[in-house]
């Protein structure tokens, strides 16, 4: 069973929704690199449950505390072990489908694959396994940084509701501005609003969520099977909920002239620049050094109250479920944070297989 993602940069994840903690550990970060508890707080903040009613309304505090690794504030070079106890667990929000699966969910497959259900919170398939993820990501980003490399991620479309897409430097200010991330204002009011009404209905809602890294140079990316954006795809789709990821123009490609989407390149100041960003930054699965940009598709919360049919294990009979529990009602806010995070492992990992950054940050 695979938990761990990465070739150098290395992350291992592990922990269950209601078990005593969720954890990681990485191996392969450079020594040298200053990293404070408050770097990862701020991170794992923005992925925290329970801070607008557009959330579930899990309380965590998310603390992490870091077991090894760090020494003086800065990195080793040794394997990095930080935990993050789970402390507003409801275990008894969930007796009640011990043995129903959740349309949706993971449930059927988890029981069909290993026998065994762990029904509370959803287990290891709960959207709780992304605290490790953001862990490793604030680490990563911290590496990105320092190289002058920027990853955000904003919500770009909600329901019906699409957003407009400002400049880089506008998404960063105005994702903070809003609960549903995104860099619309007008756009938010309308996604909020959008959620409520699905949430009041007792429904979820999905959407999109686009993720932008700036500054990364040209040449990360291995030929053939390690492609920069095969990896993207692969670190971004094992996300829960993630269903399609695209990359620059992606599914818009589909009806185009050739001549209409090639991105042309002009010299500018002895560089190599493309007058347009269609290839999302990635030719040939190398990035160009321009900014490399992903989509993903959110879909909606399994988890909601409305009643659905479904299948009692136990007796084997056919039942309705009405599922109670904290829940998302909207997941691409919250995915945000995870999916800013395994870009940014993606992109670390890459920089260290390219050479561009080694095992010691001086
Ligand atoms: C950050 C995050 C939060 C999530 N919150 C919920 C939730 O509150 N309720 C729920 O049913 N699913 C939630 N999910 C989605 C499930 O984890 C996911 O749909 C499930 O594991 C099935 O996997 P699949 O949708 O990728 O097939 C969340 C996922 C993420 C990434």
């Amino acid at each position: 069973m695979s938990n761990t993602f990465g070739n150098l940069f290395k992350v291992t994840t592990w922990g269950e929704s209601h078990g005593y903690a969720v954890g990681v550990v990485i191996e392969g970060c450079p020594s040298g690199l200053p990293l404070a508890k408050e770097d990862i707080q701020d991170e794992l903040n923005k992925r925290r449950p329970g801070k607008s009613e557009l959330s579930s309304q899990r309380k965590e505090r998310d603390e992490p505390l870091i077991l090894s690794g760090i020494f003086d504030g800065k990195t080793t070079g040794m394997p990095i072990s930080i935990i993050v106890k789970n402390e507003d667990t409801v275990s008894e929000d969930y007796e009640d489908i011990k043995h129903i699966l959740r349309p949706g969910h993971a449930d059927y497959t988890y029981w069909k694959k290993y026998g065994v259900r762990d029904y509370r919170g959803g287990g290891r398939s709960s959207g709780r396994e992304t605290v490790s993820r953001v862990i490793a990501g604030s680490i990563a980003k911290k590496i990105l940084i320092k190289n002058g490399i920027e990853v955000v991620a904003h919500v770009i479309q909600i329901g019906r509701i699409k957003a407009r897409r400002p400049d880089f430097e506008e998404i960063k200010k105005n994702i903070e501005k809003n609960a549903v991330m995104c860099a619309d204002p007008d756009a938010a009011v309308l996604m909020e609003e959008e959620i409520i009404n699905a949430k009041n209905q007792g429904d979820s809602v999905g959407g999109v969520v686009e993720i932008i890294c700036r500054g990364a140079p040209a040449g990360l990316g291995e030929p053939v099977f390690d492609k920069l954006d095969a990896d993207l795809a692969k670190a971004l789709m094992s996300i829960g909920a993630v269903k399609g990821v695209e990359i620059g123009l992606g599914f818009e490609y589909k009806d185009k002239f050739g001549s209409k989407v090639n991105d042309e390149f002009f010299i500018k100041n002895g560089d190599i620049k493309t007058r347009s960003n269609n290839s999302g930054g990635i030719l040939g699965g190398i990035s160009t050094g321009e900014d490399i940009v992903c989509r993903i598709v959110v879909k909606p919360t399994p988890s909601i109250s409305k009643s659905q049919k479904t299948v009692d294990i136990s007796e084997m009979r056919e039942k309705e479920i009405v599922i109670k529990g904290r829940h998302d009602p909207c997941i691409c806010p919250r995915i945000c944070p995870v999916a800013e995070s395994m870009v940014s492992i993606v992109i670390a990992d890459h920089m260290l297989l390219s050479g561009v950054i080694n095992k010691k940050i001086s």
